[in-house]
């Protein structure tokens, strides 16, 4: 996929909202050494950055014309994504980036600017990389794919508890609100949300985030080399 030689593997995790990816990706990277890079929250700090400009982010036009103007950044050290220095991780984690980010990760000009970002930050190696196309489209030659599925009842109970207003959401409307991020994720044309053939399937439903990581550490020991992993 790249000229750049690998240092270590690079780990896919791919799965709807809610599943529980950010903190079993976090846990697994931190086990093994790995850097952890959440692509969600690349998507979520562009469409604050977008709307903050003033870019109608259902005009095609305009979110090109922003893509062609961003200055997007990684910082290793904290893991948060800049754009034009901005650094938006005060507010990422809102009901508001979310639903804005849904609304621009459909569009084509969008997933093509940051896919080729997340490529050039990950294919150096040595990375748990979370998302809903990691397997599928950003690095389709990962060393190993998991895809987290769980039902959407116990995905809305999950992200209930952890959204930032939740003294606001009721449980009915962040059930609604995730069931719409489902069918914009897995009906949108380009790299929608698909279990890749070779993905391992984790029904993370009736587990603890604890357990998924440990299931997938063991997942990583038997196909990994201990070398591929620690170098
Ligand atoms: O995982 P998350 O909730 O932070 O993701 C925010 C939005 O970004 C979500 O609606 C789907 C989209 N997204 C995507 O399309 N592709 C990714 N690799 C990651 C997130």
């Amino acid at each position: 996929m790249s000229g750049k030689k690998r240092r270590g593997p690079i780990i896919a995790i791919d799965g709807p909202s809610g599943v529980g990816k950010t903190t079993v990706s976090r846990l697994v990277a931190e086990k093994l050494g790995l850097r952890y890079i959440n692509t969600g929250s690349m998507y979520r700090a562009f469409a604050l950055a977008a709307s903050e400009e003033g870019v109608d982010l259902n005009d095609v036009k305009a979110l090109e014309g922003f893509c062609a103007r961003a200055r997007i950044t990684f910082d290793e050290a904290s893991g948060n994504t800049l754009i034009n220095g901005r650094d938006y991780s005060d507010r990422i984690r809102s009901q508001t980036a979310g639903e804005l980010a849904s609304v621009v990760s459909v569009k084509k000009a969008v997933r093509e600017f940051l896919v080729s970002f997340q490529r050039r930050i990950g294919s150096s190696g040595s990375v748990v990389m979370e998302g809903r196309d990691i397997g599928t489209a950003v690095f389709p030659d990962a060393d190993i794919k998991f895809f987290l599925d769980a039902p959407l009842e116990v995905r809305a109970g999950r992200r209930h508890i952890e959204v930032a207003e939740k003294a606001m959401a009721s449980k009915e409307a962040v059930t609604s609100e995730l069931e719409k991020r489902d069918r914009r994720d897995i009906e949108r044309a380009n790299s929608p949300l698909k279990k890749a053939d070779d993905a391992i399937y984790i029904d993370t439903g009736e587990l603890e985030a604890g357990d998924v990581a440990r299931l997938i550490l063991v997942k990583i020991g038997e196909r990994l080399k201990v070398g591929d992993i620690r170098s």
